[in-house]
């Protein structure tokens, strides 16, 4: 079963000029989500890709896509991503990761001709009493969340979850669903 994650992030920079993560538009927030969408320990997710949609500075959008299957060379620190993230948005090559003139609504219509969409939201749908289906495709906001007009449209495809009242990080709530669907599928 494929997994994927996007993220829409309000201001990620879309290029590389910048000297840390967290004043590049929280390009700290994709770190984070990437780690927890795509490793284990010793190990990465084979079978997941996660999407950022960067809409920041100097030429959005951008998209980010890390594939499971194919990315090496990597570690979970932050250091590490810095300089991945500086040198993809520089235009260099690395293995697992491109990047794309993609809008998120162009991104998510061609998602959702394949797979059913999931919106994470504090007041969605108790993901417990959700079925969540093959292939599923989790929408995250940023540390703002997602844009009122940006969730209007991603409800056309897809339904809003939510993982309770508490307001958790992206990148816990990506956690929180890698956890969910391991069980699932060991069970
Ligand atoms: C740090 S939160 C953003 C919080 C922001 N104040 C808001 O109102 O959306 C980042 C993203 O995590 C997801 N999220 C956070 N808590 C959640 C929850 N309890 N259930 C579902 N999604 C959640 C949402 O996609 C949210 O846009």
């Amino acid at each position: 079963m494929l997994r994927e994650f996007i993220l829409y992030s309000r201001l990620g920079r879309t290029d590389s000029n910048f000297a840390n993560l967290h004043d590049a538009g929280r390009l700290d927030i994709v770190y984070e989500c990437t780690v927890t969408s795509l490793f284990l320990s010793h190990a990465i997710r084979k079978g997941t890709l996660f999407h950022a949609i960067l809409n920041g500075p100097p030429n959005p959008p951008l998209h980010l896509k890390i594939e499971g299957q194919t990315l090496h060379d990597v570690r979970t620190d932050q250091q590490t991503w810095q300089k991945i993230l500086k040198n993809v948005l520089s235009g260099k090559q690395h293995p697992g990761i491109t990047t794309a003139k993609t809008s998120f609504e162009t991104l998510l219509k061609t998602k959702a001709n394949a797979s059913q969409i999931y919106v994470l939201e504090e007041h969605g749908k108790p993901i417990d009493t959700t079925a969540i289906t093959e292939n599923p495709v989790f929408v995250l906001g940023d540390h703002v969340g997602l844009p009122k007009k940006t969730e209007t449209f991603a409800l056309r495809y897809g339904e809003k979850i939510s993982l309770g009242k508490t307001p958790y990080l992206a990148a816990t709530c990506i956690t929180i669903l890698n956890y969910l669907l391991d069980k699932e599928q060991t069970s």
